[in-house]
């Protein structure tokens, strides 16, 4: 990370406590790590968020539903699922420091590092070395490599490690008041595994033809071994999954159709598509036979935003097995030999978004230090150049002075509008700081009353992006705005 854009990302950080969009969580015991609250201006924009994605996924396609599983599910699902024998990072100790590494992360920082000081052949070999033995699981080669590579601890800068152990992330709980092993149950790390044992439900009770979808918005845990980049790798998240339920042999089409699909929505926010890109997965996990992520780019490096899996019938199958219960579909239509294609496991495309990510993705896009200076005097605002439909406050209403009536006639004004739009009312301070604090926020319109209001009913609206103001009839504003703000 350069100088700049690490300032930049620091700079963001910062921005999200001071004006109650990202606080670290249980803050004043010193924090928990990797875990985040949202504040006010957090959790609204968090709504805004989950609403564009469901709005598009759920409302504008009629073969896309949505659900809300339990957190909680049969502990069977976990093993069915993999999550029990493989869902876990290689994990290593420092002796001397006693701090906890992903062995990985180690030598991806390493490589990162010989591809900073081109050195692109050694982070080839390396990177080649570490794909092999991650493939091969062996983990006494990972801690050579560690040792190889003359890795010290980031922390005191020793080399005493301990061998490579496999980490499990999953989170895990006792059921009831007496612990014993077969009570255990697990925090879900995924949310589509809520959609997959409930997908005959749905179909039934909706009467669903294949191909459908089944969408969801919910948390998932994951006992990340690291804390890195803020809300980028956290222990508590959440995701936005839709799993969709194709005629086998058809799922190359579907994935390539989402593939698109998935990345015309986050262009449809006005983010530039350079910052976008598509990573192929070469090495594939087990279930899949196709995967691609969308990467954005942060101040970082480009990083995973969504994935896009084409995971075959290998869950639904899996749950076949694991419960005893018929997982199959039966597909009325006619095939091209003219007979009912009959009773199968559907495959499955996944759409899956981490809601967290997508924030501070649009938080340090929209996020910026504008110059004002003209040659009389120095100048700078911090605007959030937000969509106006993902924005926290659509619009502020001031009353010019706290007398002569502004304060009522503003409050009349807000009532009205307050059915539609999420308003905030500020009479504190002089109308250029008021206009500043809602800048910060990313609020598209601020609305001033004044004494004119009062004889003709007209106020003066400023706009967020070009500082401009006009007078406008009081009755239009509901109109302005809501061409804005709505999806
Ligand atoms: N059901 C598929 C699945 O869970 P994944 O690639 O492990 O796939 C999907 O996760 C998305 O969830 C990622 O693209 C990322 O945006 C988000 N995500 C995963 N782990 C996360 C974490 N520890 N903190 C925040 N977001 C995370």
């Amino acid at each position: 990370m350069s100088k700049a854009t690490d300032e930049l990302f620091k700079n963001v950080i910062s921005h999200a406590k001071e004006y109650g969009f990202v606080f670290q969580s249980s803050e004043i015991y010193d924090g928990l790590s990797a875990v985040y609250d949202y504040g006010q201006n957090g959790a609204e924009l968090k709504n805004n968020i989950k609403t564009y994605w469901w709005k598009a996924m759920v409302q504008m396609h009629d073969n896309i539903v949505g659900i809300d599983s339990a957190i909680f599910m049969h502990p069977k699902i976990w093993k069915a699922s993999g999550h029990v024998d493989g869902f876990s990072d290689p994990m290593i100790d420092n002796k001397d420091s006693k701090k906890r590494y992903r062995a990985d992360q180690l030598l991806e920082d390493k490589i990162a590092k010989y591809e900073a000081d081109g050195k692109t052949d050694k982070a080839a070999a390396l990177q080649t070395a570490m794909d092999d033995a991650l493939k091969a699981e062996d983990l006494p080669r990972l801690k050579e490599l560690i040792i190889e590579q003359e890795i010290a601890c980031p922390v005191s800068g020793t080399r005493n490690w301990t061998d490579v152990r496999q980490f499990n992330l999953m989170f895990s709980t006792q059921v009831g008041a007496i612990a014993d092993e077969s009570d255990t149950i697990y925090l879900r790390p995924e949310t589509a595994q809520g959609i997959f044992v409930n997908y005959l439900n749905v179909q039934k009770s909706g009467r669903m033809k294949i191909p459908f979808g089944i969408a969801q918005i919910g948390k998932a845990f994951r006992n990340e071994v690291i804390a890195r980049q803020f809300i980028i790798r956290m222990r508590e998240f959440e995701q936005m999954e839709m799993q969709f339920f194709v005629r086998p042999g058809t799922q190359k089409e579907w994935f390539n159709k989402w593939k698109e699909t998935r990345l015309k929505w986050h262009l449809a926010l006005g983010t530039d598509e350079a910052k976008y890109r598509y990573h192929e997965h070469t090495k594939l996990a087990h279930y899949a036979d196709a995967a691609y992520d969308i990467e954005f780019n942060f101040p970082f490096g480009f990083k995973e935003v969504e994935g896009i899996h084409s995971r075959t019938d290998f869950d639904l199958s899996q749950h076949q097995k694991f419960s005893g219960k018929k997982m199959q579909y039966f597909d009325p239509e006619l095939g091209e030999d003219g007979k009912p294609y009959g009773n199968y496991i559907p495959y499955v495309i996944e759409t899956s978004i981490g809601l967290d990510r997508m924030f501070l993705l649009t938080m340090i896009n929209a996020y910026e230090e504008e110059d004002l200076s003209t040659e009389e005097k120095q100048d700078s605002r911090t605007v959030l150049r937000l969509h106006p439909a993902l924005a926290p406050v659509k619009a502020a209403i001031f009353p010019l002075t706290k007398k002569d009536g502004l304060p009522e006639k503003a409050r009349e004004i807000m009532d009205k509008l307050k059915l539609d739009f999420n308003l905030q009312y500020e009479e504190k301070d002089a109308i250029g700081k008021r206009y500043r604090r809602q800048d910060a926020i990313g609020t598209p319109f601020c609305i001033t009353v004044d004494h004119q209001t009062l004889e003709d009913d007209t106020v003066t609206i400023r706009y967020r992006d070009t500082m401009a103001q006009e007078r406008v009839p009081a009755s239009q504003l509901e109109k302005i705005i809501g061409d804005q703000v709505s999806w």
